[in-house]
């Protein structure tokens, strides 16, 4: 087994991180359909997807390097909201400390002169770069809907906010990518 740094404890505390964003999404989705909103809902199911996958790159990668880990539990997520926008909020403030943990990770890595695994959190750093950009794009366009949310809707039927497609350069997902 190789020797363990503070990056290692770290990226094992993310994938708990990873799994509640997961389940966050899926809370939020599923309001957005119950609110017959379908664009949303499925904006926010393909995001939890998105998210799953993420923890399943880093168990992959905590394999790969052969070090400990176990699958976590979730913490508590969030299921009571009024309004969309308080909806996108949440997402879009998750997203930011999502950032903040990966760029502690890029640093711990660095900081352990483990190029391997500075050159593993790479790829999602820029991936954050992309998902609160996403969630400030929907933010903006819910604010300028106000009451009218059918507004959020039309626009996500006529663009692909945030659309990803495949990503050739992403880490490998332990059992593959959903
Ligand atoms: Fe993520
Ligand atoms: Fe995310």
């Amino acid at each position: 087994m190789a020797t363990e740094t503070a990056f290692v404890a770290l990226l094992r505390e993310q994938i708990r991180h990873e799994f509640t964003a997961h389940q966050q999404y899926i809370a939020i989705a599923a309001w957005f359909d119950q609110q017959d909103l379908p664009r949303l809902a499925a904006h926010f199911y393909a995001q939890s997807v998105e998210e799953r996958n993420h923890a399943m790159m880093m168990v992959r990668y905590l394999m790969d390097r052969d070090w400990h880990f176990q699958i976590p539990g979730v913490d508590e997520v969030r299921n009571d909201f009024e309004e969309p926008v308080d909806l996108i909020r949440l997402a879009l403030a998750q997203e930011k400390t999502v950032t903040g943990q990966i760029e502690t990770l890029f640093r711990a890595a660095r900081a352990a002169g483990d190029v391997l695994s500075e050159q593993f959190m790479l790829w999602f750093l820029r991936e954050q770069v992309e998902e609160v950009s996403t969630m400030n794009t929907l933010l903006a366009i819910a604010d300028r809907a106000g009451e009218d949310w059918f507004q959020i809707e039309d626009h996500l039927a006529r663009e692909a906010v945030g659309d990803t497609g495949g990503d050739a350069s992403a880490p490998t997902a332990a059992g593959g990518a959903l």
